[in-house]
């Protein structure tokens, strides 16, 4: 069956990010990001790591803030993984983030929240206290524009050292589509 492809990033995911820079314009800061997934060990913190880094350069009132978390709290206050830590490595990247789960205040204090697979935006939404807190999650795939076959940035816990390299091509797409928007 042909697989039908979808627009990238998408009419949601760019209102999302829009509305994400207009907030912290508003407050006249830096607009704050949060990547979400399961463990915050493997996908998430390697999302803020590539963020920070091509984000390095730009100045300190344009450079977003960053952070990362989880839903589940097993790994909590350990450093990602070490399989994407010497991925991540082998591209330049250190990767120092400590494991945390997902918060409330999560929700009010960040302007744009973004989960890797069809898992974390279900409970992104569920735990989203209002409506406008919805508004502020995106799927991080949908940014992934050279990637137009995938729908999420798959968990690569449980697979080869070939899953690491996948979820760091797709997050590295997907930072460099963001970061335009930011
Ligand atoms: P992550 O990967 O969500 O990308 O951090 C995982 C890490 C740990 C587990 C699952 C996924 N775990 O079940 O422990």
């Amino acid at each position: 069956m042909e697989k039908i492809y979808r627009e990238k990033p998408g009419e949601a995911s760019l209102n999302a990010v829009k509305r994400a820079r207009m907030q912290a314009d508003a407050e006249d800061r830096p607009v704050r990001i949060l990547f979400v997934c399961l463990g915050n060990i493997c996908r998430s913190p390697a999302a803020e790591g590539i963020m920070r880094h091509i984000t390095e350069e730009l100045p300190p009132s344009r450079r977003p803030e960053l952070d990362s978390a989880g839903f589940y709290g097993g790994h909590a206050g350990d450093l990602p993984d070490r399989r994407m830590r010497h991925a991540a490595f082998a591209r330049g990247l250190r990767l120092e983030h400590h494991s945390r789960v997902i918060r409330p205040s999560d929700f009010d204090y960040f302007d744009l929240i973004l989960g890797m697979d069809d898992q974390n935006i279900d409970n992104l939404h569920e735990a989203a206290p209002t409506l406008d807190a919805e508004k502020k999650i995106a799927r991080m795939s949908d940014f992934a524009i050279h990637y137009p076959e995938a729908d999420s940035v798959p968990d690569p816990y449980w697979e080869g050292a070939a899953g690491f390299e996948i979820v760091l091509n797709l997050l590295e797409d997907a930072c460099d589509e963001l970061k335009k928007y930011i």
